[in-house]
Parts: structure tokens; sequence; C-alpha cells
């Protein structure tokens, strides 16, 4: 796994184009195509069920990040895996059987991801730790692209990889929200692996150059 990997956030895309947004990040140097899923139950947002993943998927050549912003994750884990998920990221804080939930993912054959939002401390992952292929650290408030980085997710990021060095030392660290090349910078160098970024990448004059810049930094 290399390091410095990034995965765009389709949220921010054109939706009304969105093949040729998808065809765009398929030219270009990202590692995967983050998908943000809301219910507007867990966040006060809905952004696009499985009929609009599944058009993703027919179309990306890059694998798929899901990003459940949902209550009862469990019920959508298979609709996951057939909208083309390689990663499947849960929240702690919907998720009241983790535990469970994440022994389903890897049974279905995807990744397994835990997502901390921003109050949350990283020591409430210690007993599950070992089981996961990915933290998740949010760098806003889950809900809406376009907001602004919140900094001490960097030291959550330092903390959490000197933890996993221990216990986890594969353990994939990505960050989400608010990403530009100036937080990429301290998020790579504190121990993070692949760094999401919505609006700095599609609100850009050239997505493409600005994915290989977040990699560059
Ligand atoms: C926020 C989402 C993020 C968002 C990132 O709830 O989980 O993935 O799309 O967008 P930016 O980079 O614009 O903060
Ligand atoms: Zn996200």
């Amino acid at each position: 796994m290399s390091n410095r990997m990034v995965s765009p956030s389709i949220l921010a895309a054109d939706f009304a184009n969105l093949q040729s947004e998808v065809e765009l990040l398929n030219e270009s140097s990202a590692d995967y195509i983050h998908i943000d899923i809301m219910d507007g139950v867990f966040v006060p947002n809905i952004s696009f069920g499985f009929p609009v993943c599944k058009a993703i998927h027919q179309h990306a050549t890059k694998p798929l990040d899901f990003h459940l912003m949902i209550q009862n994750s469990d019920a959508y884990l298979e609709d996951c895996k057939k909208s083309g998920a390689e990663i499947i990221s849960v929240h702690f804080e919907a998720c009241p059987h983790l535990h469970r939930t994440i022994g389903a993912t890897k049974e279905l054959g995807c990744k397994a991801g835990v997502v901390l939002n921003p109050h949350t401390s990283i020591e409430v992952l210690n007993e599950i730790l070992p089981d996961l292929d990915l933290v998740l650290i949010m760098s806003v408030n889950p809900g809406f692209g376009g907001q602004k980085f919140i900094p001490s997710a960097i030291q959550k990021v330092s903390k959490l990889r000197a933890l996993a060095s221990k216990v986890n030392p594969n353990l994939i660290i990505e960050v989400d929200g608010g990403v530009n090349v100036n937080s990429a910078l301290d998020l790579y160098a504190a121990g993070a692996d692949m760094l999401v970024a919505g609006s700095f990448v599609f609100k850009s004059d050239n997505p493409k150059d600005t994915i290989q810049s977040l990699k560059d930094v």
C-alpha cells in the first residue's frame, strides 16, 4: 500500500454530468473515489442512494471508498458491496454493535473501516483496532462538503498512528473534511495514508492537477 493516497469525494462533483466527472477521476492519479452516503437522520443532510452509486460504479475504473453517515449501517452493507464498494467505513457513533458490523463487512470481502467524529477520542477503538483495515478521522462535522478543516485532527492522526504501530501496523489512516494542500502536508507527516478532498478538487480549475498536488506536498 503506497503512502499519500487521495480519495476525491464525488459529493462535490457536478451531478448533472456525473459520468464525465467519474471519467475525469479515472484519468487522474486518484487512488479511490470517496462515496458519501447521508440519511438525514445520523447527519442533518441527505446525499444520494444506491441507484446513483451503481451509476458511478458502472463508469469508475478506480475502487470505491464508501463513507456511511447513516443509522443502521448493517442493513446496507450488501447494497454497498453490490454498488462496487472496496472499502466500507461506518461511524463509531452510529453503530452499537460495531464488532458485528466489522465482521459482516469483511465477510462480504470488503475492507472494514470505522469513522470517528471530531469529538470522539481514538481510545474508543482500543478493543477493535486490531480487527480494522482502516480508520477515518473526520476533520469536519459530517453532513456537508465545503466546511473548514478542524486542526485538532492532525494530533489525533499522530496519536492513532502511535497506537496502531503496536497493535495494527498495516492500518490505513484516512482523513476527511476541509482538506487542501495546507493541511495535507501536516496530515501525511502525522501518519495519514489517505486524504479525502471534495471541494478542493472539484471547485479547482484543474481537478486532475489538484489531485496530484495533494500527493506532491
Ligand atoms: C462530509 C463528507 C466529506 C466531504 C468532503 O460529511 O464526509 O467526505 O464530502 O468535502 P470537502 O473536502 O469539501 O470538505
Ligand atoms: Zn466523507
